[in-house]
């Protein structure tokens, strides 16, 4: 079995299905989750090729970029399978990407799944994660900011970001996300300074 070529026709198939996104789940995304995945995957002793594989396809089927959920997993199944990934292996990436998102609340059963989790929860969090909001925030027609309401991009910090921190499921992810938290601090801080001078 080659996982290397399985790996790129695999990169080959998230390309086509996110880059033309611009919430913040584009290409990108799903890249720096399939190699931090990896990177946190050889420092826990996790199988590298499912988890690299479920970093690359974790947002497939996410009820907020696809129309219809079932039909997205039922594809992405037919490729894997097409690709000739042994068939217990599709099941654990599968089982892997089940309980990754954050709206689901859940801690992902297997290892392989956490470490995913912790991937994307870093990638929403510290410099890109502040990109990101924004973008998805301006995507969604949401405003950056405004003290009178509370569905803006700078809530979205307090709703979530600011929480990642603490639900780091690995070690390898927890200083990482330390340091990126302290960094989001100090952005909200000149934030506000900024903003009050109005
Ligand atoms: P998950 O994939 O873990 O369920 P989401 O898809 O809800 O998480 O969020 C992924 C990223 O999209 C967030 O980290 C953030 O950058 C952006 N995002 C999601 N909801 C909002 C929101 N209400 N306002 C601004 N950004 C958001
Ligand atoms: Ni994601």
């Amino acid at each position: 079995m080659d996982k290397d070529l399985f790996l790129k026709r695999i990169e080959s198939y998230v390309k086509g299905l996110f880059e033309n996104d611009v919430t913040g789940h584009d290409y990108f995304h799903m890249k720096r989750v399939a190699k931090k995945a990896r990177q946190i995957a050889e420092k826990e002793g996790a199988h590298l090729f499912v988890t690299e594989a479920a970093g690359w396809l974790h947002d497939i089927g996410d009820a907020k970029l696809f129309a219809d959920s079932n039909q997205a997993r039922k594809m992405m199944n037919d490729f894997l399978m097409e690709l000739k990934v042994p068939a217990e292996m599709i099941t654990d990436i599968e089982t892997a990407i089940e309980d990754v998102s954050f709206s689901k609340g859940k801690v992902p059963d297997t290892l392989e799944g956490r470490i995913v989790q912790d991937a994307d929860r870093l990638d929403a969090i510290g410099a890109v994660g502040i990109a990101r909001t924004f973008a998805f925030g301006g995507a969604k027609g949401q405003l950056i900011h405004d003290e009178e309401q509370g569905n803006t991009s700078i809530q979205h910090f307090y709703d979530k970001l600011l929480t990642l921190k603490d639900k780091m499921n690995t070690e390898s992810a927890k200083q990482e996300a330390l340091e990126r938290h302290e960094f989001m601090e100090a952005y909200l801080k000149h934030f506000y300074q900024e903003w009050h001078t109005c």
